[in-house]
């Protein structure tokens, strides 16, 4: 005799199958299956490390701590997230690319849409602190066609590790950003500063938790990219300096060998770095 979803008692071998059953009753479509999945490993979880329920609690506290720490301005949820490697998970599920394409990475937080366009060969340092840095970009497709009229979106932190909207009081507004269009050619040329590598925020509870493990809490140092052109799918990713001690450690696990270029030395204090950025038409889309 089957026993009915009444009869199961609740136990560390029926716990799954009890709460799939609950979630049978509900009308709803996506929920119940993405709970089904999530709350079978959390019982599995439990199941495999039994903690006590001071444990628990601990357990508790800290997502409780999380929610506390974030507000409009901090986002302490998507820094776990990103911690933990699951926005790069998120990522690579979604968008992967031909080998010969640019891979997409985190976003990030410190993106900004608004900011103001600049012309080609335009210095986007607006208070002229750093090593100058000479970007020679071009954007193409998977065929080394160029595209023309992309937009190119950069934002990149400054020569000691911080974004302009990290410090509104100290950097000029739209410092070390700009947007770009590409000519004809598909070409883009700016200048710019060599970017510092920086530590995420670690004085927030998932912060506090990893340093005091000895995890790794360091980003190497980069520029950041969005690229939009019509008809191509949009390409968000990062340019890592070669030549940054962290490569192998960033924090928030966005780093691939094709996105790490050499910033070559172009005279005392001046740098140059060259890009090609190969976008992937929208119809070319394979999932593959
Ligand atoms: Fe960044």
């Amino acid at each position: 005799m089957t026993p009915g979803p009444m009869a199961l008692n609740f136990s560390e071998t029926t716990s799954s199958e009890i709460f799939a059953q609950r979630l049978l009753q509900s009308n709803d479509d996506i929920l119940p299956q993405v709970l089904a999945v999530a709350v079978a490993h959390l019982h599995a979880i439990i199941r495999e490390l039994r903690p006590t329920q001071a444990d628990w609690r601990k357990v508790i506290e800290f997502l409780t701590d999380v929610g506390h720490a974030s507000d409009e301005r901090r986002q302490e949820w998507v820094l776990l997230s990103d911690l933990l490697g699951a926005s790069a998970l998120v990522e690579e599920i979604n968008s992967r690319r031909p080998k010969t394409a640019t891979p997409n990475t985190v976003r990030g937080p410190f993106f900004r849409a608004d900011v103001p366009q600049v012309a080609s060969g335009g210095n986007i340092s607006l208070d002229g602190v750093g090593e100058k840095l000479e970007v020679i970009g071009r954007v193409q497709d998977l065929d080394g066609d160029p595209v023309a009229g992309a937009e190119i979106i950069t934002w990149q932190a400054n020569a000691q590790g911080f974004y302009e909207n990290q410090q509104p009081d100290l950097q000029p507004e739209f410092n070390l950003r700009g947007r770009f269009k590409t000519d004809d050619d598909g070409r883009f040329h700016y200048w710019t500063i060599k970017p510092c590598g920086y530590g995420v925020p670690d004085d927030g509870p998932v912060g506090k938790l990893l340093r005091q493990a000895g995890y790794p809490l360091s980003r190497p140092a980069h520029l950041q990219f969005m690229i939009n052109a019509p008809g191509f799918e949009t390409i968000t990713t990062h340019i890592y300096d070669g030549s940054d001690p962290h490569l192998a450690e960033d924090a928030i696990f966005s780093v691939k060998p094709e996105l790490v270029r050499t910033f070559e030395r172009q005279g005392e204090g001046s740098w140059r770095v060259d890009l090609t950025f190969v976008m992937v038409r929208a119809r070319q889309r394979t999932g593959a």
